[in-house]
């Protein structure tokens, strides 16, 4: 049996008036779309991108409904002082629906933007902005096999709980809206549930520099503290 088609009529039924959602089957990349067309409270999910982007110019790739990969677009106005925590903020509220979805404590936050699942990586997101406004692209791995997913050490929902795609996407979205609502409260949340805190790091800067640093904190602008100095963007391996 094939996987089911999100059930679009449903999910607008159910998610708060905020959020205006559409499904498309196939796009190049929801970033590009709701760039091109912006509009505020937007949702656009794909079933499949042939040009799905990651951060630091990656690919993203995910067979065709194997995954939920989809973007939402906010009013940057309300996050001028928050940029830097728009992912964080989004990447908890996504990891608190996930396990509510799954009925446990399932999902870990690796700063900046990584779901994790037993040390794996579940979920990325990408922040952009343009001249009006913020876009968010959040993709998570759900019926990926082993080998359909782009490196090792990365997994699927479906691994570790049954997924309804449609209710899981109602949860995500009531989740994001509530929480970036309420973002300033939410700072400490993030850092309570960091992974990264206290851990022993190895930092790949996008100048090439790798430092190893003991990862003390996030800072109010959302960057990761280290001993001895900041980063704002990087790619990071936990030591220890
Ligand atoms: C990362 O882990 O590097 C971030 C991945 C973000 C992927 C999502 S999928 C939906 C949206 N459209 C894209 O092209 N990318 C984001």
């Amino acid at each position: 049996m094939g996987i089911e088609a999100l059930k679009v009529e449903a999910i607008n039924l159910k998610v708060a008036q905020y959020w205006s959602v559409s499904v498309t089957e196939e796009t190049t990349s929801t970033q590009i779309d709701l760039a091109s067309n912006f509009e505020a409270g937007k949702v656009l999910v794909a079933e499949f991108q042939s040009s799905g982007r990651g951060r630091l110019d990656r690919k993203f790739e995910v067979p065709p409904r194997k995954g939920l990969t989809f973007s939402f677009t906010l009013d940057s106005s309300k996050y001028e002082h928050n940029f830097g925590w728009v992912p964080l903020i989004s990447g908890l509220a996504v990891a608190r629906a996930i396990n509510k979805h799954a009925g446990k404590e399932i999902v870990e936050l690796k700063w900046p933007n990584d779901l994790i699942i037993d040390g794996k990586k579940l979920a990325g997101i990408l922040s952009e902005k343009n001249e009006k406004g913020l876009i968010v692209g959040i993709g998570i791995n759900i019926y990926q096999s082993q080998d359909e997913l782009p490196i090792e050490n990365a997994i699927s929902l479906s691994m570790k709980t049954k997924v309804d795609r449609s209710e899981l996407l109602i949860m995500i979205l009531n989740e994001l809206g509530a929480t970036l609502n309420n973002i300033e409260a939410e700072k400490n949340n993030y850092r309570k549930r960091c992974l990264t805190i206290g851990k022993q790091v190895s930092a790949a800067l996008p100048t090439g520099e790798i430092i190893e640093d003991l990862a003390i904190g996030i800072s109010n602008e959302g960057a990761l503290l280290l001993n001895t100095r900041e980063i704002r963007v990087g790619d990071i391996v936990h030591l220890r």
